[in-house]
């Protein structure tokens, strides 16, 4: 589903490089439910961000279903984002002046889907995260967890092969964040293929396979599956704590380029 061999990122600072993600290896099978863990600053989203064609590494090689995605113009990258990803933010990133049917309508427009068909499959993934009776709520007139919710039924409106979460509990309660979850699980029950990004163990732990990354490399990669499997093999001490925040600015940056990148991009416009 998704292979990347000795994938590099290099960002060049004045004099300094800083190699974001240093030789990254890692293959994805279908149906797979993956956590990726690791300190602020150790190439999580760096990672996200190749995995889920947003950006795209200086050196290495990657391929997404049997395609490879690192010999791809910005025009295929868009459109095979657009039609095997789902994503999912840890600050939403839904459009504010859109409803919450508009928002999850995106993905599908992009994809060319008639309006009609459109509107009852956006329904269909509203109604899946409970929230069939607020469609017509902007962003600003739910909860961060209603919100959350909102872009789960986004990223999986257009049943993608993939659903990528970068922090999806991060900005929310913990009632709250079970819920979300809980739809990973489900979702993943369904066959779907999960990765999701966070530098919380509890959450890491919920998945059936556990990459820590730190310093850009892959350090461990464990099973955590059956009686056999030992999630505690990740100790605290592996994780550290990520609470600086660095990259948290250029996190934002990177989303909103994705945001303007999918508004902007080859498809006819949104609006
Ligand atoms: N556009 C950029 N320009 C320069 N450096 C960057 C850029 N994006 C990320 N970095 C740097 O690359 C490294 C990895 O960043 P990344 O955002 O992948 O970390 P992260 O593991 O997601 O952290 P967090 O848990 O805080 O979200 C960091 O040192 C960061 O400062
Ligand atoms: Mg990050």
């Amino acid at each position: 589903m998704i292979r990347l061999e000795n994938i590099t990122k290099v960002y060049k600072m004045g004099d300094t490089e800083l190699h974001a993600l240093d030789g990254v290896s890692l293959h994805i099978k279908p149906h797979e439910f993956v956590s990726i863990i690791g300190p602020s600053g150790s190439g999580k989203s760096t990672l996200m961000n190749m995995i889920g064609c947003l950006d795209v590494p200086t050196s290495g090689r990657f391929w997404i279903d049997g395609v490879e995605a690192s010999k791809m113009t910005d025009n295929q990258l868009a459109d095979l984002r657009n039609q095997k990803l789902g994503f999912i933010f840890q600050q939403y990133n839904l459009l504010t002046k859109l409803t919450a049917l508009e928002n999850v309508e995106l993905p599908l427009i992009y994809r060319g889907i008639p309006t009609a068909q459109r509107e009852e499959m956006a329904k269909k993934a509203l109604d899946r995260v409970g929230l069939l009776d607020k469609i017509h709520h902007k962003p600003t007139e739910l909860s961060g967890g209603q919100q959350q919710r909102v872009s789960v039924a986004r990223a999986l409106s257009a049943n993608p092969s993939l659903i990528l979460a970068d922090e999806p509990t991060g900005a929310l309660d913990s009632k709250s964040g079970i819920e979300i979850m809980q739809m990973m699980h489900d979702l993943h029950d369904e066959g779907n293929t999960i990765v999701i990004i966070t530098h919380d163990l509890n959450i890491a732990k919920q998945a059936e396979r556990i990459i820590t990354i730190r310093d850009g490399k892959i350090t461990s990669d464990i099973d955590n599956r059956g009686d056999m499997a030992d999630a505690t093999n990740v100790k605290g001490s592996d994780i550290g704590d990520s609470t600086d925040g660095k990259a948290a600015d250029l996190d934002a940056d990177l989303k909103n380029a994705y945001i303007n990148n999918l508004i902007n991009d080859n498809t006819g416009g949104a609006e």
